[in-house]
């Protein structure tokens, strides 16, 4: 038995690079003002991913994947806690594992980035924020999330018994690169590999730098649904209807709900909001062409459900709602403390006093920003 050099620092360094990002992405989700970090590490997950896949065709031995092992998974499996077979690298479940990893990081990332386009309207995939009924991108997303930590979790495991149970060093070796074998071995990086190295860092570094610039293609960009609108009914209801509030986006209610709301303007939330007869009807033609029903987005879906629960559960067909009775508003909001919504600052019905792009009708996570 001897020491043998198996896996370069490349290796145990882009190992590390994916565990730390992963980890980094997955706490970050959960609170929404580290949500822009989330996306910009995920992108970041997403070219490890690519490097290391690109890696297991270019790269050293033991980790392309002709050098991995495939044969006998159901042996290995069934002799797990007798007597086996030791491997150089990888044996063949953490093959498998390695390649479904792979694929599931793929998956995520991307899934991800459609997400973002379709339910925040930011980056490369903006415009799916009017496109949402195409595919349910999020809960792809959070169900490849889910699959690849379950791999990830017994990845761990084998790597755990491996140490503990059958006291090999294979853990050791991807955190010191060195391996007891039973021949010597050294590998090491050939001319190439070192070139497609340096480019690779020089190309991450690039991203980087880009992805701090704000416009960038692929997480900076912003949808803008006011582009859709007729520009000056879009200017007068802007002046009319976001003076005493700001301007409510007219793709949050369906009609029903705007021309109930627009026949009691002079009874509007306790204050006269009404109009002259020429404005009215260009406000009212303006919400016609702009509300909920005209636009395939998240609130145009969650509505329809509400509405559809509303006349099932009152045995009546009501057709008016206020936002804050919306299903998507209830579940957005269900988990923050309602003292916030108590404050004098605040009111519910005020989005903007948390989202400082309420008026787009975009509704980022990165955008929210509570008053203390
Ligand atoms: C004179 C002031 C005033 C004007 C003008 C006004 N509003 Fe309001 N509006 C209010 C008040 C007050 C509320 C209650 C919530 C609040 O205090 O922000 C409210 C609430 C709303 C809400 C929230 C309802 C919900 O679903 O939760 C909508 C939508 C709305 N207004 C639409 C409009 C539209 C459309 C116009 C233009 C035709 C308009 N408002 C003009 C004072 C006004
Ligand atoms: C008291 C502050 C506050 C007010 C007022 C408020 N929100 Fe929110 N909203 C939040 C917070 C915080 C979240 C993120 C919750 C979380 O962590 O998932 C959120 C989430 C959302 C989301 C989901 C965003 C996403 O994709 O994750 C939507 C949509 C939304 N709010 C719409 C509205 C609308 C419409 C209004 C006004 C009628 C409104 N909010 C008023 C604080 C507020």
């Amino acid at each position: 038995m001897t020491k043998s050099y198996i896996y370069t620092l490349v290796n145990r360094l882009g190992h590390l690079y994916l565990i730390a990002l992963f980890t980094l992405a997955y706490i970050f989700a959960n609170f929404y003002f580290l949500f822009s970090w989330h996306n910009f590490l995920g992108v970041l997950f997403l070219i490890g991913i690519c490097f290391r896949i690109f890696w297991g065709f270019f790269g050293t031995k033991y980790s392309r994947f002709k050098d991995f092992e495939y044969r006998g998974i159901l042996a290995y499996f069934l002799f797990y806690f007798k007597e086996r077979k030791n491997f150089v690298s990888h044996n063949p479940a953490s093959s498998f594992a390695i390649i479904l990893m792979l694929f599931l990081g793929i998956l995520v990332s991307l899934s991800g980035i459609l997400a973002y386009g379709s339910e925040q309207g930011g980056g490369i995939f903006a415009n799916l924020y009017f496109h949402y009924s195409l595919f349910d991108f999020k809960t792809l997303h959070k169900f490849s999330v889910n699959c690849l930590l379950a791999v990830i979790l017994v990845h761990i495991l084998g790597a755990l018994l491996d140490k503990f149970y059958h006291k090999n060093d294979t853990l050791n070796s991807i955190i010191s690169g060195y391996k007891i074998t039973k021949y010597k071995q050294e590998v090491h990086l050939n001319a190439l590999q070192k070139c497609i190295c340096v480019i690779y860092l020089f190309l991450l570094s690039l991203l980087i730098w880009y992805l701090f610039y704000p416009k960038n293609i692929l997480l900076g960009f912003k949808f803008e649904p006011s582009a859709f609108y007729e520009k000056n009914a879009f200017e007068l209801y802007k002046k009319e209807c976001g003076s005493c509030h700001f301007e409510y986006p007219p793709f949050l209610l369906n009609l029903s709900s705007w021309e109930e709301l627009m026949k009691n303007l002079e009874n509007h939330y306790g204050t006269d909001a009404s109009l002259d007869e020429e404005d009215f009807e260009q406000i009212l033609t303006f919400l016609k062409q702009n509300n909920a029903e005209n636009f395939d987005t998240k609130f145009k879906k969650s509505l329809k459900e509400t509405l559809n629960e509303i006349s099932n559960s009152k045995q009546k067909n009501s057709n008016t709602i206020s936002i804050t009775q919306c299903d998507f508003y209830k579940k957005a909001h269900q988990n923050l403390d309602p003292q916030l919504f108590q404050k004098k600052s605040i009111k519910k019905e005020n989005c903007i006093s948390c989202h400082k792009d309420a008026a787009s009708g975009i509704f980022q996570r990165e955008n929210l920003s509570i008053k203390p």
